[in-house]
């Protein structure tokens, strides 16, 4: 190993360069381990004991023969994390006398793309690590476009194994070209490229004798010389409220942490969301009151008035408020099996804020091989869409290449709860803010009282010619003639007419589930018993539309029928076709459904006639849609 020569640093030095965090992308086969290895190696951090260790590894598992192999650190570190399953993202922390370091060391191998999200999202700089020997790749571009979206403005290019190709220049310079190229566009303030060993260590920690093309910098140098962008502490200030304290009468604090800026005793405030304002009365710290608090700091700030502060709120100067928006447009990065279907619900978790959220449109896929923009339906695994979403409620929000605390979100999937997308906000989208809700003067109970009726949505789920509209059109029959008010919303005849412009796609039928839930709600607030006949193969649309109404208001009929029997009946013909390979899409056949777990109701079509089955749902009825 080469020594670096080094003057001593100064403090005031240490402490004007502070702190720099940044990630590495690649995979273990672009050398990834080795060069987080031999940043701390010759950064001289690791202890002697483990140094020992490795040695001795090496010569067992390493592929390096006699030498020592820094993969190894880094791989027996991320066997022993990989035992606590939460942790994504291990954070490595090392100093030179001239700066200190946080690396976040991501997992190479499945969801790596999540981890990636996770790591950039809190790095000042990216090194990009490519193999010499294969250039830039699909996934270097990847990398190189994730860290544009999360905010990363300063890249290193690490063209590594340059020993493999001989230490050539023109190999280098070809492949620096063509990242240039690409990276044109990302908006990185720097981007430096360096023919790396990580094995070796050229120019690691020293200039290389081999590279005596490259003039410098060395890695090392670099991240000691980078100036990373403003601060946190310097943008506006932002406190996103974790939890309301209120211990007894006399105090009433909010507690979290600064996500951008600073505050002071007696600075004017606003609730982002009610915009209610007020000034700042106490800071209360580890160590009790303080004068001010900066971004970072965990505090619990009181305010001089009663204002309503709840949890999720973000409290902010009069003069720099952020959007309070319940539409805005986003960067969604899609990381779940599953793909993202507009229409579908999902929670976001902003700052400490969840709310239900849907994609209202798709504007656009980026291809991250050309950056082109291209029309999608859905978004799949690692892909990334600019898209346009709706909340459930008006959140505080930032523009993300303004801030990155209160401007990134996070997409989780309601049933599995896995984390299924990070988003970066764009700008909010005024235009829903300009709409009103309007009072009535009548209201559903009213409507419903002059019906002697209690309103309901009687949802029948179930497999094509399971017999749902067959048993729902002799419950309605029977209502009617008791004199109630119904109305039925079909699944083949709504496509004739508001829904004739779907199809059977996973994307069309949440979208069509989506327009008969807010059509079944009108007539519901009409005060009707609506019955709802569709096969909505989807326990996430189902439930969005139990959750459109009051609970009680929604009776969910699961018309189980087994696909055997339907096959058999085939009343349309269309389950031959379906077969036959003439219709795509086709529920059961090439198409999931999704049963329902808990229905209010199962009715079993076989072994029981139609009538009867419409009677088991009216016994059921009984009670829940009159007094
Ligand atoms: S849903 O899946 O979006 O809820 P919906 O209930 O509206 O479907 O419509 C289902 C009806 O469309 C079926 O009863 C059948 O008559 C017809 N249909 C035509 N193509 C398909 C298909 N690929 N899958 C299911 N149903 C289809």
């Amino acid at each position: 190993m080469t020594d670096t020569p080094r003057h001593a640093a100064s403090r005031q030095d240490v402490e004007q360069r502070g702190l720099l965090r940044f990630l590495t992308c690649g995979s273990v086969d672009d050398g990834k381990s080795t060069l987080i290895g031999r940043l701390l190696f010759d950064s001289r951090l690791i202890m002697e004991d483990t140094l020992a260790s490795i040695t001795k590894d090496s010569r067992k598992h390493g592929t390096l023969g006699e030498e020592v192999d820094l993969a190894l650190l880094v791989d027996g570190l991320e066997a022993e994390r990989q035992q606590g399953i939460t942790i994504d993202v291990a954070y490595r922390f090392f100093a030179t006398p001239r700066r200190s370091f946080i690396v976040a060391d991501t997992p190479g191998h499945e969801q790596y793309t999540r981890n990636m999200a996770t790591g950039a999202s809190n790095s000042d700089l990216a090194i990009i690590l490519c193999d010499a020997r294969r250039g830039v790749l699909t996934q270097t571009r990847r990398h190189a476009y994730i860290c544009s979206l999360l905010g990363i403005r300063h890249v290193v290019l690490a063209v590594n194994k340059i020993d493999l190709v001989g230490f050539d220049q023109a190999v280098f310079d070809r492949i620096t070209g063509d990242f240039s190229h690409f990276a044109a566009g990302l908006g990185f303030h720097t981007m430096q490229p360096i023919p790396v060993s990580a094995r070796f260590g050229d120019n690691v920690s020293s200039l290389s004798g081999n590279t005596p093309w490259h003039r410098g910098p060395t890695l090392i140098a670099h991240l000691e010389q980078v100036e990373p962008e403003a601060e946190a502490a310097s943008r506006p200030f932002r406190f996103p409220v974790q939890w309301v304290n209120r211990p007894n009468q006399d105090f009433r604090g909010f507690a979290g942490t600064v996500a951008s800026g600073r505050v002071a005793l007696a600075d004017p405030v606003v609730v982002a969301a009610s915009g209610k304002a007020s000034t700042v009365a106490r800071i209360l710290g580890p160590d009790g009151d303080q004068p001010e608090a900066v971004a970072g700091e965990a505090v619990t700030i009181c305010l001089a008035d009663e204002v309503d502060v709840a949890r999720g709120d973000v409290l902010a100067p009069p003069a720099e408020r952020p959007a309070v928006t319940d539409q805005f447009a986003a960067h969604i990065l899609w990381m779940d099996e599953e793909p993202l279907l507009p229409g579908r619900q999902y929670l976001m978790r902003a700052g400490h804020l969840w709310t239900p959220v849907s994609v209202t449109s798709i504007r656009h896929r980026v291809d991250v091989n050309t950056l082109e923009h291209q029309a999608a339906r859905r978004l799949e695994l690692n892909e990334i869409g600019f898209c346009n979403l709706s909340a459930a409620q008006r959140v505080p929000l930032d523009p993300y290449a303004e801030n990155r605390q209160t401007g990134g979100f996070v997409l989780v999937d309601r049933f599995s709860n896995r984390t299924a997308a990070a988003g970066m906000v764009s700008f909010s989208l005024r235009r829903a803010t300009n709409i009103h809700q309007e009072e009535f003067l009548v209201d559903k109970a009213a409507r419903a009282a002059l019906d002697r009726q209690k309103p309901r949505a009687i949802w029948f789920t179930g497999l094509s010619g399971s017999g749902k509209s067959t048993i729902a059109k002799l419950v309605e029959q029977a209502l009617h003639a008791e004199g109630r008010h119904t109305y039925t919303l079909d699944g083949d005849n709504l496509r004739h007419g508001l829904n004739r412009d779907l199809g059977f796609t996973d994307a069309d039928r949440v979208e069509n589930i989506r327009r008969v839930g807010e059509v079944a709600k009108l007539f519901v607030d009409a005060g009707l018993i609506v019955l709802c006949s569709f096969i909505s193969p989807f326990r996430a649309e189902r439930q969005m539309v139990r959750e459109m109404m009051g609970t009680e208001e929604f009776i969910e009929v699961f018309v189980d029928t087994p696909i055997e029997a339907c096959i058999r009946r085939d009343p349309k013909g269309l389950y031959a076709k379906a077969i036959e390979g003439t219709i795509r899409n086709f529920t059961g056949i090439s198409s999931p459904y999704e049963a329902p777990e808990h229905p209010e109701l199962r009715v079993e079509t076989e072994g029981q006639t139609p009538a009867e089955a419409a009677e088991q749902v009216l016994a059921h009825l009984r009670g829940l849609i009159s007094d």
